[in-house]
């Protein structure tokens, strides 16, 4: 595991796209897995200044989100994939029909779930996968749990998820209480990890992922069995690390 400690939140997010930006230097046509959340939006805005001064083209990019809430509509300004389109998609020379998220309004979430995981399969799977962090230690939603979810799965927010994510809705709006997620397998075949940590709030909780026992109650932690994986945090996410 290579852990690149970035200064503050801006110099996180400028060393993550340069890896985000390497890897579709290198695989013009690679298959992205992307995440949402409020730690990679400045990834996400310096890959559109770099999209604007031609130094990037997402014309082959293939994307896989990680997560979406049950229950909203990609119109619907908190979905993951209006997200998405604010972003990133719409800033960037992507084609909408090479991105993929999971289907929020789907009938029957467990048939969604196992439509997904063929869509990854089919995809030849993600070559590089970026990862946030939940204060629980969740990555997409696959919460704390006794044991690990594998693959594409209907997940319960837990209450503190839920709260953690009220101030993307407005008041009196309610944070769904289920999400599609990517599983921990389908995270840990990913050729490649990119975990993106920023703040003092996150330190303690990126120590045990990183630093504590593998454990399904912090469903990170998982991460140090992957072979390929690098962390870029800012001096304040990393401030409990001992190494
Ligand atoms: C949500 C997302 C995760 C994300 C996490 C942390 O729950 N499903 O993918 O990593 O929030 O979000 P933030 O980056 O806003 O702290």
């Amino acid at each position: 595991m290579k852990i690149y400690k970035a200064k503050d939140y801006a110099d996180m997010s400028r060393k993550a796209a340069n890896i985000l930006s390497a890897q579709v230097i290198m695989k013009p046509d690679c298959v992205l897995g992307l995440a949402t959340g409020s730690t990679p939006i400045g990834v996400y805005n310096q890959l559109v200044e770099w999209y604007n001064k031609g130094d990037i083209d997402f014309a082959q990019v293939r994307t896989v989100n990680l997560d979406e809430y049950c229950g909203l509509s990609p119109d619907n300004v908190h979905s993951y994939a209006y997200f998405m389109r604010k972003y990133l998609f719409d800033r960037v020379n992507i084609s909408l029909s090479n991105t993929n998220i999971p289907d929020g309004l789907a009938e029957n979430g467990e048939l969604e779930c196992i439509r997904y995981d063929k869509v990854i399969q089919k995809l030849g799977g993600v070559d590089m996968q970026l990862l946030g962090l939940g204060h629980d230690g969740h990555i997409g939603f696959n919460e704390p749990e006794e044991a690990f979810e594998k693959s594409t799965h209907v997940a319960v927010l837990k209450p503190e998820t839920r709260q953690a994510n009220q101030r993307f809705f407005g008041e009196g709006e309610e944070v769904p209480t289920q999400a599609i997620t990517m599983g921990i397998k389908s995270i840990m075949q990913a050729r490649k990890i990119l975990l993106i940590v920023s703040g003092e709030d996150k330190a303690a909780i990126l120590a045990r992922a990183l630093e504590g026992p593998v454990t399904p109650r912090i469903p990170a932690s998982i991460l140090q069995l992957h072979n390929d994986v690098t962390v870029v945090a800012d001096t304040a996410a990393l401030s409990f690390i001992k190494s």
